[in-house]
């Protein structure tokens, strides 16, 4: 699966966190398959390790992988994350992935409250964390290159379709991505006089690890999932993130909804 020949997205150095399964990982490639180089960050380190091998094994015009393990809600890992990007590739990060999430099945009346406060750590205090160290650096080095619209810069945050339409069957999880959606739409107007692009990608259901992460109940969901099939997979994701960011640097995409075709709500 590719959007275009390998080479669209040389020179862009990314990150991408979340990158051991699923949308992640399916970024990681498909933006390498384009040429971009990649810091891979996620906490399972093997899984990361074989990300990398089969990044090195894409061929000509691929772009190189790094491994940061770590755990991503953590200020000390993502100051990692971009100081590697940085010193691996030779200049500041213009693609920041902000991936790592994710769900939680029930309503605040229904949903495990053991869970709140790590999804709200994962999901939003750390996704902000990583928006505010990538947003300052990515600012910073736009103002010394003075290089807008030569070079493009993007933030892209995944937010959800129950992050624009709450659904008491997760919604708990839908408040935390109305939260980081409301939160890339501020940076985006405070970033866009920089030539910086925020953008906030909205999926609806993509399978991945996020269904058993989340605790839906397998046979339920798997008969929702049954009934609008297929829906998404990582790769269309994937191919989206490569879409939008291979635009030329005036040419924001800004908000986007994707959804399994059959999928009518939310
Ligand atoms: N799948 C969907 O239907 C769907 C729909 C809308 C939005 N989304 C959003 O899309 C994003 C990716 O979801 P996905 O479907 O790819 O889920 P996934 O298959 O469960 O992957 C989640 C990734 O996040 C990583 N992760 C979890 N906690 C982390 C932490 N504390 N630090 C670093 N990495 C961490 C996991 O790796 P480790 O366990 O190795 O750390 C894994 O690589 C999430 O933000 C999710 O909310 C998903």
């Amino acid at each position: 699966m590719s959007t275009s020949a390998a080479g669209g997205l040389s020179g862009r150095v990314a990150i991408i966190t979340g990158a051991s399964a699923g949308i992640g990982r399916a970024c990681a490639l498909e933006l390498a398959r384009h040429g971009a180089s990649v810091v891979v960050n996620a906490r399972r380190k093997e899984r990361l390790d074989d990300l990398v091998a089969q990044i090195a094994s894409l061929g000509d015009g691929a772009g190189r992988g790094v491994v940061v393990a770590g755990d991503a809600t953590d200020s000390g890992v993502i100051e990692t994350i971009l100081d590697v990007a940085s010193s691996e590739f030779g200049r500041e990060a213009d693609l920041v992935l902000v991936n790592a999430g994710r769900g939680l099945a029930g309503s605040p009346l229904t949903s495990d409250e053991g869970e709140w406060e790590r999804m709200y750590t994962l999901n939003v205090v750390g996704a902000s964390r990583l928006i505010r160290a990538a947003g300052q650096r990515m600012r910073d080095d736009a103002e010394r290159s003075n290089d807008y619209p030569k070079r493009a810069r993007d933030i892209l945050v995944l937010g959800s379709s129950v992050g624009k339409n709450i659904s008491p069957f997760s919604s708990m999880y839908g408040g935390s991505k109305f939260a980081i959606g409301a939160i890339a739409e501020a940076v985006r107007r405070e970033l866009a006089p920089k030539g910086i692009r925020v953008s906030l990608i909205c999926p609806a259901i993509v399978r991945s690890e996020f269904q058993e992460a989340a605790g839906y109940d397998p046979e339920k969901f798997g008969a929702l999932m049954e009934s609008i099939a297929p829906v998404l997979e990582p790769d269309d994701i994937a191919r989206l993130v490569c879409f939008m960011t291979s635009q030329p640097a005036h040419v924001e995409i800004n908000d986007v909804m994707i959804r399994p075709t059959r999928q009518e709500y939310p």
